[in-house]
């Protein structure tokens, strides 16, 4: 039986597992606003903590000024495979912030995809996503569930940007873009403990297992077996001049992950943008001398930064000084936060699309949560064309989040130029 035969029985629509972290509580916050406490959509909150859950009910209640009375809570941990099962069971779509995912996310996907329940999460952990594509391909297409990881600021706004430029390239000329850039124009934001522990936790991974930091510097390291080759190389990690945008660029943090999703989704659409597609991420850094200062400024940072933290008795060092799990910038920080991408695509022919990609809050959380519930509400309620599997954002629900994203989530699409 697929979800979708059975999905109509389900208790829910969607589960907030995770509700009483950071990320998990604006998730829970972002679909009250929209939908209320169960009078359209039917959703729960869960996790392990009863006192926590219930408070974050509380706080919900006063904070937005809709009734929290009516939403149901469910509790249990997300080590025990049975809960985990009759939890999957009782509902169409668990959107997951319990993470380190590498470290308790696991036994969630095996649950979702036995029962075939539909799944989305905010993991950008390479090496977890290809060990769950490994183990959970053939059982989701045979159970119904859609497993779809990534569904916020990584990697939603790469995703859909391409597929928005890719999609308007084969409108006006009929051929694909054979190299789409990204490149950060500015953001405003900053990380909470669940992000720095999932960061700390695969460099951890990584100095015990050699194939985790082989993964990380594969740019096909998600694409399916047997097609993990390409014309694109690891990223670059110095400053360097782009002379389509005429600006010096830094590495961007992201595009280790960002960059390999794109590159998945080309090849889970049928190589729609085509075998030769490249595909890159950068930041600009302006003009001039001082641009130059900068960019070399950014990379050095970063270098020095993940070289550190790669090492553990310096991590080790350092992370208590770093925001701790359930900690995360301010409501204030949030709302004034921004993020605003450009994207050019090029055709084999010289035909260039310029596009921008914006969110109206930080990308780490404010527009992160907006993102992730709109993607949960999409797997519950939209005609998808796919079927069970393990998906990007793009490929399972492309269309579906360019009409959602913008009308909910202050997240916009917008071609710029011809
Ligand atoms: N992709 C993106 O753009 C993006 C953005 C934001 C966050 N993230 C990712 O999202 C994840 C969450 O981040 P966060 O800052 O929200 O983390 P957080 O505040 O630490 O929240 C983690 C949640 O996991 C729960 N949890 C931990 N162990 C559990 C267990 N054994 N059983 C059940 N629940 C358990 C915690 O429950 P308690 O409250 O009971 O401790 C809490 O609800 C991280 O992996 C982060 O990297 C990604």
């Amino acid at each position: 039986m697929t979800t979708d035969d059975n999905a109509e029985d389900r208790e829910f629509e969607v589960i907030v597992w995770g509700a009483s972290g950071f990320t998990g509580k604006l998730t829970a916050e972002y679909l009250l606003k929209r939908y209320g406490a169960g009078d359209d959509l039917r959703w729960a909150i869960a996790g392990r903590n009863q006192a926590k859950l219930e408070a974050v009910r509380e706080d919900l209640s006063r904070e937005t000024g809709v009734g929290t009375s009516e939403l149901p809570i469910l509790v249990g941990d997300g080590d025990d495979e049975a809960f985990l099962r009759e939890m999957a069971g009782r509902t169409k779509v668990v959107c997951t912030t319990v993470g380190p995912y590498a470290k308790y996310g696991s036994k969630l996907v095996a649950a979702c995809v036995a029962s075939g329940t539909h799944y989305c999460d905010l993991t950008g952990e390479v090496q977890w996503m290809q060990r769950q594509i490994e183990s959970h391909q053939d059982a989701a297409e045979q159970s119904g569930a859609r497993i779809v990881f990534n569904c916020g600021f990584d990697c939603i706004p790469s995703d859909l940007g391409t597929l928005f430029v890719q999609r308007e390239m084969q409108r006006r000329t009929g051929a694909p873009c054979c190299h789409v850039q990204l490149r950060v124009k500015g953001f405003s934001g900053a990380a909470s403990g669940g992000t720095i522990a999932s960061m700390l936790n695969m460099l951890e991974e990584a100095e015990n297992d050699p194939s985790v930091m082989e993964a990380m510097n594969d740019p096909y390291a998600l694409n399916p077996k047997g097609e993990r080759t390409g014309p694109d190389r690891p990223e670059r990690l110095t400053p360097s001049y782009d002379d389509d945008f005429g600006q010096w660029t830094a590495p961007f943090v992201m595009a280790g992950i960002n960059t390999k999703v794109v590159r998945r989704s080309n090849a889970l659409l049928g190589y729609e943008y085509g075998r030769d597609f490249r595909y890159d991420e950068a930041m600009l850094m302006g003009k001039g001398p001082l641009a130059i200062a900068k960019a070399v400024g950014v990379s050095g940072s970063s270098a020095a930064m993940m070289g550190g933290m790669a090492i553990g008795a310096i991590r080790r060092a350092v992370s208590g000084r770093l925001p701790a799990p359930g900690d995360g910038p301010a409501k204030d920080r949030r709302e004034k936060g921004y993020f605003d991408l450009v994207l050019r695509g090029v055709s084999a022919s010289g035909e260039v699309i310029r596009a921008r990609v914006k969110g109206d809050r930080d990308p780490g959380y404010g527009s992160t949560s907006k993102m992730l519930g709109e993607s949960a509400v999409c797997l519950a309620r939209d005609e998808l064309t796919v079927s069970g599997g393990l998906w990007t954002p793009a490929s399972a629900m492309g269309e579906a989040l360019l009409s959602r994203l913008p009308a909910n989530a202050g997240v916009t699409f917008e071609i710029e130029d011809s």
